[in-house]
């Protein structure tokens, strides 16, 4: 039978609506389906060390340690033993614990380190006056110790064989070590080079055997004598008598005294489901809890995932979310953060009231700061002005150094406990450098602070009144959003991502995919993403995004960019309401993997 008229046309909107969803649904492999347990990861053999603990009888804080370790070894670009990292657990009791295991700013750092005379202008991004106290081991030795059930040694094992066996490097791992190649830094670091890639002669190629025994020697030394031989021993001072040969700042006593912090998680709702995320010195707990605050008042289902309408509003709670990141976050043990006025509710109201529905408009508005009641002791904040960028000293450009270098991961076990890590050093092999005889590559976690007001760093991210200005002891402030879901009390969803501010974005976008647009979790984290963070003022697009919304964005204003590569990766498992199977799926962009038990 041939359709008639109406018909046809109803078939061909029928047709329209699902192409334009389709669209938005980039193809996405099956998320992987665990019975008991699921740990996702950004590379390979590390998820597969925390699937071992969780079959040895381990629970998910033992599985998150040994997966940290060993990521530390598969992937010494973008975490390890001389960074730091957030970890959010979860007990099965309900507990949820913010532990924060960030690197702090050494005693001898100041203010204006990076602004002094005769200071190179990559000194916060490159070599030693970058490095901040390494702190990831005491974030992992307490979680284990508190919360986990196995030895240090039972789960630092994986990591050790990793580590002195060695592993074949993946394609990616080509790519990464390419990319650093590329920024001329392997000659300026010669020891770094030496271990990490092939020696002249061979090419940079899959397959290629990662052999670290100087890192194997420090995880078995620690694994041995416990993390005190890293802070108060013989590794932290060969550390620090490093940095030190080289200019830098660090001290053995900088190491001695850093303390990881058990801290409240930042909590919020959305639509009916509990949102927990990371507090300060992370924005993005803050950033998120703000930006689905105000999504909420939106219908945006109706509005479908990927299309102009829904992604201008995204993008414009985004902008607000991060222009109030400028202004007001730092470390709150050294700054006084608002952070319940910029998760209120009503907060969210006051400025979902300010948005244009249909336009792109400059944030933040005029307003009176009292109106919408925040009010910090400290600078003063009347109406906040969009940086302008030139603060006349040449700053390396946000994209000097590509690919940054983080990483996550989210663990579950059939307890009902779970950790979402994310973890770091800052970009790729931080510093550059490895200390001697260690294997330990050190971060340069100094450039998430501000080094002047309103001068961007490396993610182009500024710092309006001074709140993230560098001060001995201080944590520089972090955008890693580990974050939890809960439905009637219930895990629902545990996430996170790679990607300097841009891990805001893709925690949001998985979170609203996931909730708004119905996509399973691999769907959700395959889809074409965006990201505003007010300044630079720009919309920056994945490739995906079709050129009819990109023109529809344009003209309501954005100014959009169509990024040269696609970015972040996102490790997400969602636990289904009604068969309590945990479904796990590994950012397509990158190869890591979900495993299941
Ligand atoms: O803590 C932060 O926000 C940054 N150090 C994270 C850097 C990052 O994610 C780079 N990754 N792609």
């Amino acid at each position: 039978m041939r359709p008639t008229g109406r018909a046809l046309a109803l078939i061909l909107v029928a047709a329209a609506w699902l192409s334009s969803s389709f669209a938005a649904r980039a193809a996405a492999p099956a998320p992987v389906v665990g019975l008991h347990g699921m740990v996702v990861a950004a590379e390979r053999n590390a998820a597969q060390a925390g699937l071992a603990m969780l079959q040895a009888g381990g629970n998910a804080i033992d599985a998150a340690v040994a997966t940290s370790f060993a990521l530390g070894v598969t992937e010494p670009y973008h975490s390890g033993l001389g960074g730091g990292g957030f970890l959010l657990i979860r007990l099965a009791s309900g507990e949820v614990i913010a532990l924060d295991a960030r690197e702090t700013a050494p005693a001898g750092a100041s203010r204006d380190m990076f602004v002094a005379d005769g200071v190179a202008n990559d000194a916060s991004r490159t070599g030693p006056l970058a490095v901040a106290t390494p702190s990831l081991l005491a974030g992992l030795a307490l979680a284990l110790e508190r919360y986990g059930t196995k030895s240090l040694a039972e789960v630092m094992a994986p990591a050790i064989e990793l580590a002195a066996g060695g592993f074949p490097i993946s394609l990616r791992h080509v790519r990464v070590l390419e990319a650093w190649k590329a920024t001329g830094l392997a000659e300026r670091f010669p020891e770094t080079a030496a271990i990490q890639l092939p020696p002249a002669g061979l090419p940079i190629a899959p397959g290629w055997k990662l052999v670290q025994p100087q890192l194997a020697a420090t995880l078995r030394a620690i694994a041995r004598e416990g993390p005190d031989v890293f802070f108060r021993g013989r590794i932290g001072r060969a550390i620090a008598a490093d940095v030190q040969r080289r200019g830098g700042v660090l001290a053995a006593s900088d190491l001695a005294s850093y303390r990881p912090i058990l801290r409240e998680p930042v909590r919020g709702n959305y639509r009916g489901l509990e949102v927990l995320s990371f507090p300060p010195p992370s924005s993005g707990g803050v950033a998120l809890v703000e930006m689905l605050n105000i999504l909420e008042g939106f219908e945006l289902r109706p509005l479908g995932a990927g299309s102009s309408a829904s992604i201008h509003r995204i993008a414009e709670s985004m902008k607000l979310a991060f222009a109030d990141r400028a202004a007001y976050l730092g470390d709150p043990d050294f700054v006084t953060v608002p952070t319940a006025q910029l998760v209120a509710k009503d907060y969210a109201a006051k400025l979902r009231a300010r948005m244009l529905p249909s336009r792109w408009h400059r944030a933040p508005w005029t307003w009176d700061r009292d109106e919408v009641a925040i009010r910090v002791a400290g600078p003063g904040l009347g109406e906040l002005p969009l940086p302008d960028h030139d603060t006349g000293r040449e700053a390396p450009g946000p994209s000097d150094r590509q690919g940054g270098s983080t990483t996550h991961f989210s663990v579950t076990d059939a307890a009902g406990n779970a950790v979402a890590t994310t973890q770091t050093v800052n970009l790729l092999f931080g510093s550059g450098i490895t200390v001697p005889g260690t294997g330990i590559v050190l971060n340069d976690e100094m450039d998430d602070f501000s080094v002047a007001p309103n001068q961007p760093n490396a993610f182009g991210l500024v710092d309006v009144h001074g709140t993230n200005a560098v001060a001995p002891g201080k944590r520089p402030l972090s955008s890693m959003t580990p974050t939890l879901v809960l439905e009637n009390g219930k895990l629902r969803m545990v996430a996170g991502s790679p990607g300097g501010p841009r891990i805001i974005s893709t925690v949001l976008l998985a979170l609203l995919n996931t909730i708004d647009f119905g996509m399973d979790a691999s769907e959700a984290i395959a889809a074409p993403r965006f990201h505003q963070q007010w300044a630079p003022d720009e919309l920056s697009i994945e490739a995906g995004v079709p050129a009819d919304v990109q023109d529809a964005l344009r003209r309501r204003g954005h100014r959009v960019k169509v990024a040269e590569r696609n970015w972040s990766s996102a490790q997400v498992i969602v636990i289904d309401p009604k068969t309590g199977w945990h479904l796990g799926a590994t950012d397509p962009r990158t190869d890591g993997l979900a495993v299941g038990y």
